[in-house]
């Protein structure tokens, strides 16, 4: 039998044409991180992930009808929230059990062919705005919002978080943390949505493995516990403390290291970026000072690098959005490259099924339960 690979690191797992990541870098079906950030719409990397291509004017004007008409909700799943809304359930946990929920009302999820569709995807990528922002609202006793036909993706998920229309610039950067998480390759929730429809389950099965998987904090859920952590530093002159004490009992710092990056998150530079400027435009960049402050420290101690969801936090933070919502929001985006990696292991389908190493007892006869 092969040797155990702890955590599968070095594993090839699938072959992939959705994106890549060679020599730090990484592109979505063939193009560069940094051109797409700089230029591309969500929607657009949408399309280049489930098409390895870029839409052209029609396609993409298709894709924006649909997704737009598939935002709105079954007046029931606004009801469902409702039900459980009052009490403290976390966003990423009425999120896995919504997306589920959702697949009630599709006539087609259990249709073996149907359930594999493009249709299906665009269903699922729409809908999954309206499950966080509907939510968000419902508990807060407030009525969910429809999406608004004048919004690009981006527009339509503040619009219908906040129920006002957003800014341009809050469109922009939005819009470029989508395009940001959109994929990543064959990380934690990719391969778990991967897994689950290797039995050739149903989209919206995928979807809700991933979402677990990409609730945990050493994957999605990092973002989150990164604003916990700025909000128990009070002023960039308790940084040094803070960090000395933790990497003392051996804590793991939220928002720092890689798996495959060791030089640097290609990713982490924008959303520096946006955080410096967002942060200073709402007279919080005491936040980001002390975020640099912290990334500082760890490299120089540690060789840790901030990876994406480091300053994705400050940048949600300043956009006045809850700090629940952080990895509800890196799910909407991740679910574009879910999609797409189920669509591709649809198409070249062999069910995952890896051996363990097993090192339990052996050699023992079960014994009536009045000896044990
Ligand atoms: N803070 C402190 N130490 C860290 C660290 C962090 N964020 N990330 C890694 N390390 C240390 C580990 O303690 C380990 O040290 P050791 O060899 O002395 O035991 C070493 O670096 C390797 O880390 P390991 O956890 O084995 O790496 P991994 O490849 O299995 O895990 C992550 C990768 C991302 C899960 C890990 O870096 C982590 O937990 N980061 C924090 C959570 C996070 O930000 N996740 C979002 C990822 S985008």
């Amino acid at each position: 039998m092969a040797e155990l690979q702890k955590g599968l690191e070095g594993v090839i797992a699938a072959e992939t044409k959705v994106s890549s990541i060679i020599d730090s870098q990484l592109t979505y079906a063939g193009y560069d991180i940094d051109d797409l950030a700089q230029n591309a719409e969500f929607e657009e990397v949408i399309f280049l992930l489930w098409h390895y291509r870029l839409p052209n004017e029609a396609e993409l004007k298709e894709l924006k009808e649909k997704l737009f008409e598939y935002m709105t909700l079954n007046p029931r799943v606004y009801n469902h929230f409702k039900e459980y809304a009052t009490g403290n359930v976390h966003p990423m946990t009425a999120l896995r059990t919504s997306v589920s929920y959702i697949a009630h009302f599709d006539e087609h999820a259990e249709d073996e062919e149907e359930s594999q569709t493009l249709e299906r995807a665009i269903r699922i990528q729409a809908k999954i705005a309206s499950l966080v922002t509907s939510y968000a609202r419902v508990r807060e006793g407030k009525e969910a919002v429809k999406p608004n036909k004048d919004l690009n993706y981006a527009g339509n998920f503040l619009y219908m978080l906040r129920g006002e229309l957003p800014t341009d610039i809050e469109v922009e950067a939005f819009n470029k943390a989508l395009v940001l998480h959109a994929d990543h390759e064959l990380n934690a929730s990719t391969f778990t949505a991967r897994c689950a429809v290797s039995s050739l389950s149903d989209m919206y099965s995928g979807i809700v493995a991933a979402v677990g998987s990409l609730k945990g904090p050493l994957h999605g859920g990092a973002n989150e516990r990164v604003m916990s952590m700025l909000s128990e530093v009070k002023s960039i002159d308790e940084v040094d403390a803070y960090i000395d004490e933790k990497i003392k009992n051996k804590e793991k710092i939220m928002g720092f290291g890689h798996r495959v990056y060791k030089d640097g998150d290609p990713r982490a530079k924008y959303l520096k970026e946006m955080s410096r400027k967002i942060t200073a435009e709402t007279g919080q960049s005491q936040l980001f000072d002390i975020s640099v402050k912290i990334a500082d420290k760890m490299k120089a101690e540690k060789g840790l690098i901030a990876n994406v969801d480091f300053f994705s936090a400050t940048v949600y933070h300043s956009m006045n959005i809850e700090h629940d919502l952080f990895t509800p929001i890196f799910a909407v985006s991740r679910t574009s490259g879910w999609i797409a990696h189920i669509l591709e292991q649809y198409r070249d389908n062999r069910i995952m099924r890896p051996r363990a190493h097993y090192i339990g007892e052996t050699d023992r006869t079960y014994e009536p339960i009045e000896k044990r």
